[in-house]
């Protein structure tokens, strides 16, 4: 149940170890969120991050091992993230992903594989399973972090992208599909952030840190926007991007 001022108190982070859901999340929990759960693949990770958010005043913080290679899991991890929250939850983010190496990709078609599954069909599956769920508790909220890359498609990380589009649009749908009883499902859409992900990586204009993003997306998460543009300036620059001829757009840095 969300609190007199609307502030979610029950958390699922899909992806619980994300730099960029964890900074969020830290600030929910100083708005007063008190259940996080930390769905992940690394044990050891997520007890340092749940350590951690017990540190910074949150009183129930779970973990749940999952790996979105197998996407037949989704059904059972979001099971069990509902049992470990004791029944419901207000928010679920899902920040799952991978970004991969274009250049070995290109010719890794297991690898190519794994990256729809982790990206797209997991997530995917995820959502389909929280629909019941969030159905029958008659309210709800979910984020899902899809990517500016998946906006126009770079021939740089276009693998990456392809599963952001794919899951960006699959999110839309599902918004469309639970809009009528009360759940609100918004798409985030960062530019580049500056996380473990990105490490060592030339950065792209309008790159943010990770304390920036979260304040960003945070603001979004009380807004009815259907998409959280972060940083907000990239909405008005990716209009513009979206039209350009492909022999401008192959030569922009980033
Ligand atoms: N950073 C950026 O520039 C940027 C820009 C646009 C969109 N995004 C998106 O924002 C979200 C959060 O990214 P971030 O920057 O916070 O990166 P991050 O710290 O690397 O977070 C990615 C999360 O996905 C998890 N993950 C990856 N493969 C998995 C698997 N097979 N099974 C289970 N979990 C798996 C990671 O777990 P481990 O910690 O165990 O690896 C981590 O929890 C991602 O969806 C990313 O695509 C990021």
């Amino acid at each position: 149940m969300r609190d007199a001022f609307g502030n979610p108190q029950s958390v699922l982070v899909l992806g619980g170890t994300s730099d960029i859901a964890l900074a969020v999340t830290r600030r929910l929990v100083d708005a007063r969120a008190s259940t996080i759960v930390l769905a992940g693949r690394d044990d050891a990770a997520l007890t340092r991050s749940a350590d951690e958010l017990r540190a910074h005043g949150a009183t129930k913080v779970e973990t749940i091992i999952f790996d979105a290679s197998s996407p037949k899991s989704a059904a059972a991890t979001i099971e069990e993230s509902f049992e470990a929250a004791g029944g419901s939850i207000d928010l679920v983010l899902v920040a799952v992903g991978l970004l991969g190496d274009q250049t070995e990709l290109d010719n890794d078609a297991a690898g190519t594989a794994n990256l729809f599954e982790v990206n797209l069909t997991w997530p995917a599956a995820a959502l389909a399973a929280l629909r019941g769920k969030l159905v029958a508790q008659g309210t709800g909220h979910v984020a899902v972090f899809s990517s500016v890359a998946g906006v126009r498609i770079r021939r740089a990380n276009f693998t990456y992208g392809a599963t952001k589009a794919g899951l960006d649009a699959f999110t839309i749908g599902f918004a469309e599909s639970v809009r009528s009883q009360g759940i609100k499902v918004q798409v985030i859409r960062p530019g580049f952030v500056r996380t473990k992900m990105t490490e060592g990586l030339s950065e792209a204009p309008f790159t943010t840190d990770i304390d920036t993003a979260a304040d960003t997306i945070v603001k979004g998460l009380s807004s009815s926007s259907a998409v959280i543009w972060s940083p907000p300036a990239l909405q008005a620059v990716y209009l513009i991007l979206r039209h350009l001829p492909a022999v401008v757009w192959r030569r922009l840095p980033g």
